[in-house]
């Protein structure tokens, strides 16, 4: 089946479908945008955007907002991870743990990515997919793949950025979306 994902983001895009293709789900993009709720919890987010999106559309969408939580700084980004990454970017963010070592006095350089699908038919509840991996920031950023903070975030010592395909087998995205794809496939549509 064919399913539109609203985003800007052609990354997103192009791991969507890696992650969705060879589950029978075709990702159609489309760019009209939606209203972004600055909220603490990104599953909002996610889901007061694929609502909005559908109710414009006049269809059944998928949108995906992440969120990047950093133990040592209390879960700094968060939900504001796309702020944060358009102001002070991965060299602000490495800045900011320059003092922070793994494992050292009880300070760490773990931190999650969640990744929300939020999905949504005009007139209904929106219904939201959630994954997360937890892994680490690099000393330095690492790799010319993917997009964002992937050349500073680390899995068992390779950045995301330098995984290529195997991100889409691993990340929270990989995850979000196959939980989406698995409910697709229970409500018979796949
Ligand atoms: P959003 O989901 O587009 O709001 O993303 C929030 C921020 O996290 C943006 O700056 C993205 O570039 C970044 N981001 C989203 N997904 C990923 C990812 O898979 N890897 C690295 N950065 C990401």
């Amino acid at each position: 089946m064919k399913i539109t994902f609203v985003t800007g983001n052609s990354h997103k895009v192009e791991e969507a479908t890696a992650i969705c293709a060879p589950r029978g789900i075709t990702i159609v993009q489309n760019d009209c945008g939606y209203p972004e709720l600055q909220e603490d919890d990104v599953a909002l987010v996610a889901a007061y955007g694929a609502a909005h999106a559908a109710d414009r559309l006049g269809s059944a969408v998928i949108v995906e907002d992440t969120g990047l939580y950093i133990d040592s700084l209390r879960g700094f980004p968060g939900p504001y991870a796309a702020y944060v990454y358009d102001t002070i970017g991965n060299p602000g963010i490495l800045a900011l743990m320059r003092d922070i070592d793994d494992g050292v006095g009880g300070n760490d350089r773990s931190a999650t990515f969640r990744s929300i699908v939020g999905y949504c038919e005009p007139g209904i509840e929106p219904i939201t997919f959630e994954g997360a991996v937890t892994g680490r920031i690099a000393y330095a950023g690492v790799g010319e793949g993917g997009f964002g903070y992937d050349p500073i975030f680390e899995i068992d010592g390779v950045t995301l950025a330098s995984m290529g395909e195997e991100k889409n087998n691993v990340s929270h995205r990989a995850k979000s979306f196959a939980k989406f794809a698995d409910w697709l496939f229970g409500r018979g549509e796949v």
